[in-house]
């Protein structure tokens, strides 16, 4: 037989959050923009750019939000990020080793320090 106390105990056990060890997956960053003298806090689950979204910041051009168009491209001069895969239409060797990036094709990994309006408008042929 259950008591009262017994049940609210254990409806009490049911409700309350489990233990875990933290997700690094879901850690926020600071992300300085030095260029606009401004700054947003981004997710480390989310693109640089959904973050900045995210956090109603307007400092980085958005386009596509795919790496299709190049107007997200921005450098990073300190800080740590994993990316995917950019095209080389967008970013050169050059500049990949010079830390340009695509700010919907990262995730950052540290608070980060960036300089965006990077793109260059592409002439008509
Ligand atoms: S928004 Fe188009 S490449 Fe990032």
């Amino acid at each position: 037989m259950t008591t009262t106390a017994q049940a609210f105990n254990t409806r009490k056990e049911q409700q309350e959050p489990r233990c875990s060890s933290p997700d690094v997956s879901e850690q926020s960053y600071l992300v300085q923009v030095v260029n606009r003298d401004s700054w947003f806090t981004a997710r480390s689950d989310k693109s640089l750019l959904v973050g900045m979204e995210l956090d109603a910041s307007q400092t980085i051009a958005v386009g596509c939000r795919g790496g299709g168009c190049g107007m997200c491209k921005i450098r990073v001069l300190a800080g740590k990020y994993d990316s995917k895969r950019m095209s080389r239409a967008h970013i050169s060797e050059q500049e990949q080793a010079e830390d340009y990036v695509l700010a919907c094709r990262i995730y950052p990994r540290s608070d980060l320090v960036i300089e965006s309006d990077h793109f260059t408008v592409k002439p008509e042929l």
